[in-house]
C-alpha cells in the first residue's frame, strides 16, 4: 500500500523543488519537476542557463536534497534520508563527471580512481587492482603515474571518468562533460560514454550542445526550473 513500495522506474521524482533561500529571497532553482529515469536510459538535459540542470543533477544523484517532492530510487524514498545514508546511496548507485574534471590534484591518476573505493570499503589490493584495470580500459595505461597537472584535459576526463565508474555505478551523472575540451577530444568522451550506456549504465548528462545531446536517447528541456518538454528521440 505504501508508495514507497509501489513498483514503478527505477528513479522517480514527484514535484521536486529546490529552493536556495539568499538572505531575505528566495531563490527556486527547480519548481516542480516531476520525471522518470529507468535503468538503461541515456538521456540529455538541456536548458538555458540557469535554468536548474545542474541542480537537478545534483538532487538526482544525492548530493543535494530536495525543498520538497519525493524521490524514489528503487521505490525508496530517498528524499529524507540523514546524510550518512544519502552518502552510502550516493557511493554505490552514482558516478558523477565534471566539466572541470574536479581531479584531486595531489594525487596521481590511480590514485584519483582509488578513492571512492575507500568510501566503499574496498581492500587496498583490490583498489588498486581495480583502479589499473578502468585506466587500461579508458586507454590511460601508460598515464597512471601522472598527476592531473601532468595531464591534457581529455586525458584528465578519462581519469575522472575511471573514477565514476569506480564503485560499478548504475548511474552516470555529467554535468557538461566535454564543455572544456576540444571537438576531437570531446568525441572521444562521448564515445566512452556510448559504450558505457550500450552496456547497460544508465546516463544522465547536461549539455549545451546539440551535437552532444543527439548521443542520448532522450532529451529532457528545462526552463525556469521546471520541464518544458521532455522526448524520446526515435
Ligand atoms: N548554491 C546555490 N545558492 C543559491 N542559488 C543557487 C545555488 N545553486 C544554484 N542557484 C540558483 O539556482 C538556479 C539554477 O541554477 P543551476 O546551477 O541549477 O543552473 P544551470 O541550468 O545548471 O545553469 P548553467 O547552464 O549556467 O550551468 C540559478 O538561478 C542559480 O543562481
Ligand atoms: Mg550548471
Amino acid at each position: 500500500m505504501s508508495e514507497q513500495r509501489e513498483n514503478g522506474a527505477f528513479i522517480q521524482l514527484r514535484d521536486i523543488a529546490k529552493v536556495y533561500a539568499m538572505g531575505k529571497v528566495d531563490v527556486a532553482a527547480l519548481s516542480g519537476v516531476t520525471l522518470d529515469v529507468e535503468r538503461g536510459e541515456y538521456v540529455a538535459v538541456m536548458g538555458p542557463s540557469g535554468s536548474g540542470k545542474t541542480t537537478l543533477l545534483n538532487v538526482l544523484g544525492g548530493l543535494d536534497v530536495p525543498t520538497s517532492g519525493k524521490y524514489l530510487l528503487e521505490s525508496v524514498d530517498i528524499s529524507k534520508l540523514p546524510d550518512k545514508e544519502l552518502a552510502r546511496i550516493r557511493c554505490h548507485h552514482f558516478g558523477f563527471v565534471f566539466q572541470s574534471y574536479n581531479l584531486f590534484p595531489e594525487f596521481n591518476a590511480l590514485e584519483n580512481v582509488m578513492v571512492p573505493m575507500m568510501y566503499a570499503g574496498v581492500g587496498a589490493t583490490e583498489r588498486r587492482r581495480r583502479a589499473a584495470e578502468l585506466l587500461e580500459s579508458l586507454g590511460m595505461g601508460p598515464r597512471m603515474r601522472h598527476y592531473p597537472s601532468q595531464l591534457s584535459g581529455g586525458e584528465q576526463q578519462r581519469v575522472a571518468i575511471a573514477r565514476a565508474l569506480a564503485n560499478d555505478p548504475d548511474v552516470i551523472l555529467a554535468d557538461e562533460p566535454t564543455g572544456n575540451l576540444a571537438t576531437q577530444q570531446g568525441k572521444e568522451i562521448l564515445g566512452i560514454f556510448d559504450d558505457l550506456n550500450a552496456r547497460g549504465v544508465t546516463i544522465v548528462m547536461v549539455t549545451h550542445d546539440e551535437g552532444v545531446a543527439a548521443h542520448a536517447k532522450r532529451l529532457v528541456l528545462l526552463r525556469d526550473g521546471r520541464v518544458e518538454s521532455d522526448e524520446r528521440v526515435p
